[in-house]
């Protein structure tokens, strides 16, 4: 059933207004936005849906028609934790809205849905965060820009949610735009849109590897940054060269140490990639995504087993053709590979005959197109 049509269903009239919010897929850049870095990710094809309308009472009532399940709560309260996972994502909104002083002036009858694939790397929750910030700004003509609303998403993920995420997924769920990736300058949330070549395809893959302690993992690697910066004596590492890491790494502890070198080296990477992206530079862009893979792997420790297997069938039929690394937070989740359109059948080919057989998972595959930002619709 269509989400209006849901609404309809369960509120016994139209929504005011439903909003589509995309999930993104990042092409490089992994763990910088938080270290005040470039990351260069693009909104996809899949998203998160909101439908809402004012209710005029006291209470936000939420129904998300792929759990067939309801949350409500009073908008004039505290607001509490929800045992249900999904209506956590509802109330960390609502919750961030009115830290930046805009509460809910009566309440909202809301329906949700999303084809986000979760626990994949592809920002499902950052979606829906981003759609119900939308949705709740053109609901009550909040002067909040795409931006505002991502930065809204993102406290709601930092205090309400718990995980110490950067602002790399709602910028990109944001402010996405339609046939380009955005270079993201992740201190000034400058975001620059880059074309993607026409004859690149954007393959997605995920491993299935169960991921488990992301977020406990996620934030340790944090600290460990900011340990880092704060040895270098710099605000973040995004201000360190290779050069001054080389030449002052010492009292730092190894693992951080470890960790700061990836991201030093990842940031350049980023620009670079950027570049190359830009000038069709190919052969550049291919060995700059396996050297990220392999940064993620050996110096970041974020990789699995399985996904490293996964990159290196996929990197064995792409060759030089195009790049492929894992993409995301980490520990399980996709792969995400930039390769001709004319390759993908064989690519794909190739990964059905070698994955399942060196790993025991099945993969699933995802051909994207760079799509535009949230919206309503
Ligand atoms: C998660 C976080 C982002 C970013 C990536 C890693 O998706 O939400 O802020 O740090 O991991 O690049």
């Amino acid at each position: 059933m269509q989400l209006n049509d849901l609404f309809e269903t369960h509120y016994h009239r139209a929504p005011e207004y439903t909003v589509r919010a995309p999930g993104r897929v990042n092409l490089i850049g992994e763990h910088t936005d938080y270290n005040d870095g470039f990351v260069l990710p693009c909104a996809i094809d899949f998203a998160a849906c909101v439908a809402v309308a004012k209710n005029g009472g006291t209470q936000l009532n939420v129904y998300a028609a792929d759990y067939d399940a309801h949350d409500h709560f009073a908008i004039d309260g505290d607001i509490a934790a929800s045992e249900q996972q999904w209506a956590q994502y509802v109330r960390a909104v609502v919750w961030a809205l009115a830290q930046r002083g805009f509460r809910l002036p009566e309440g909202v009858d809301m329906v949700i849905s999303g084809n986000v694939p979760q626990g994949a790397g592809l920002s499902s929750s950052a979606a829906l965060q981003v759609g119900i910030a939308k949705a709740l700004q053109t609901l009550f003509a909040w002067p909040l820009d795409e931006t505002g609303l991502a930065l809204i998403a993102q406290q709601a993920e930092n205090g309400f949610v718990g995980c110490q995420c950067g602002i790399m997924d709602q910028l990109a769920s944001a402010r996405g735009v339609a046939g380009h990736a955005l270079l993201i300058d992740c201190r000034s949330l400058e975001a620059t849109p880059i074309p993607m070549p026409a004859h690149l395809a954007v393959m997605i893959v995920h491993s299935h590897v169960k991921r488990g302690l992301v977020d406990s993992e996620y934030n340790t690697r944090r600290a460990q940054c900011q340990q880092a910066a704060a040895h270098f004596q710099a605000a973040a590492l995004r201000d360190v060269s290779l050069a001054q890491w080389q030449s002052d790494k010492d009292g730092l502890d190894e693992t951080a140490a470890r960790r700061a070198r990836y991201i030093i080296a990842e940031n350049q990477r980023t620009l670079d990639a950027a570049a190359a992206l830009r000038s069709g530079d190919i052969a550049t862009l291919s060995r700059l995504m396996a050297e990220s893979h392999q940064g993620m792997k050996d110096e970041f420790e974020i990789t699995h087993p399985a996904v490293d297997a996964l990159v290196e069938i996929m990197a064995e039929a792409i060759g030089k053709d195009g790049g492929v690394r894992m993409t995301g937070g980490g520990f399980g989740g996709c792969v995400v590979a930039l390769l001709p359109h004319e390759k993908v059948d064989s690519v794909r080919a190739h990964i059905a005959r070698h994955y399942h057989a060196r790993t025991g998972l099945t993969e699933e595959v995802f051909v994207c197109t760079p799509h535009a930002g949230v919206a309503v619709v």
